[in-house]
């Protein structure tokens, strides 16, 4: 059971937008509107772990806005704003760098993928990463975090850190008169069909913003023709569809189309497959290309209307911004109360 009804999640603006951020994350964002107080942030001091130019940093962090815009996130009824502009986040995050120990940073797969053979020559913020990340979700008590599979891990961490702090200053928080699970202990949201969604030129490899290749990934500002053409391209085997989903076992490239189709129609793959049992890749591949290209299309057309008006985006941010402030600096007076600072 979540303990509480707001949702925080975020998105990085390095890079442009994919399909599996979408079904991983922006599309499952939107429903949640109904039943919870939701806060979406785009998180542009995670961007920077990496080298980001200033310019296109910019343009990406409006694209991101934008995507949760068109995609039916509305930034007045909840919170759409970027990490930087409410500095609570790098506050507590340093407290949380003091809580957090270097044993569970080194652990992170995210961080032993991104370094590489060059950990020592990799941003300090890019081993820190995941203790900004617990600071964005714990700053607002967030009971839910919907994210795909590739965050599981820093999400566990964020509970362990969440835990540790509890710990560590139970005495203080105790004598401060607060909640002794002062931080919660929050859920992470990985379901669906579309929880990892896989390159189309590799099925074993997952969709990433950073693969060299432009045809492994849809991009969510594709023109239909190239999300057609990408579709039409993707690697496959020569077998026609099963008729259940086990049969999909051994078959990365099968299983990612089928959980695609069945991500964006919201279905689920046992129910893809009752339909196209049988069917080959003939037929297959352009029902799937009408059908993304009949979700995606009406999306990167409002994003290049929104996209056109970055003030517009901009005051959305501002506006995000200064409500998200008033949450996080309640947390942020009673962290300091609880720590020691003196204010
Ligand atoms: P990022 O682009 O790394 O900031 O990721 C933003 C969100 O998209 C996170 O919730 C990720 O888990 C999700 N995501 C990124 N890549 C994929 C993928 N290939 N399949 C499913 N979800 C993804
Ligand atoms: N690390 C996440 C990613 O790369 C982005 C992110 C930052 C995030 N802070 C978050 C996701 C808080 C959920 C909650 O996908």
């Amino acid at each position: 059971m979540p303990v509480n009804n707001r949702v925080f999640s975020g998105i990085q603006p390095s890079g442009d937008l994919h399909l599996g951020n979408y079904l991983g994350a922006i599309r499952r964002f939107v429903p949640l509107q109904q039943t919870h107080e939701c806060i979406y942030c785009v998180v542009d001091m995670h961007a920077i772990t990496v080298w980001q130019d200033p310019d296109e940093l910019r343009r990406a962090t409006r694209e991101v806005a934008a995507a949760f815009i068109a995609a039916g996130i509305d930034p007045k009824a909840h919170i759409v704003f970027n990490q930087s502009q409410v500095m609570q986040h790098a506050e507590l995050a340093w407290v949380f760098n003091c809580v957090a120990r270097i044993g569970w940073m080194n652990r992170m797969t995210q961080f032993k993928d991104k370094a590489g053979k060059n950990s020592e020559n990799v941003s300090l913020g890019l081993l820190a990463y995941p203790s900004l990340m617990a600071a964005d979700i714990l700053l607002y008590k967030a009971g839910s975090v919907p994210v795909g599979d590739d965050q599981k891990q820093h999400l566990e961490l964020t509970r362990d850190i969440a835990q540790k702090f509890n710990n560590d200053y139970a005495a203080s928080i105790a004598a401060n008169g607060l909640d002794p699970e002062y931080f919660p202990i929050t859920e992470p949201l990985i379901a669906g069909p579309a929880t990892r969604i896989m390159s189309l030129r590799d099925g074993t490899k997952k969709m990433s913003k950073s693969d060299p290749s432009d045809a492994s990934r849809i991009s969510l500002l594709d023109t239909a023709d190239a999300i057609a053409k990408k579709i039409r391209r993707a690697t496959t085997d020569p077998e026609p569809l099963p008729d259940n989903e086990a049969d999909l076992k051994g078959r990365p490239e099968a299983d990612n189309l089928v959980g695609i189709y069945a991500a964006l129609s919201d279905r689920s793959k046992a129910e893809v497959l009752t339909e196209y049992a049988g069917a080959g890749w003939g037929t297959f591949k352009p029902a799937l290309a009408d059908l993304a290209v009949a979700v995606l299309e009406p999306i990167s057309t409002r994003m290049r209307d929104l996209l056109d008006e970055p003030d517009t985006i901009d005051a959305h941010l501002r506006d995000g911004a200064e409500r998200a402030r008033t949450i996080a600096e309640k947390t942020m007076f009673e962290v300091r109360d609880i720590v020691g600072f003196i204010r």
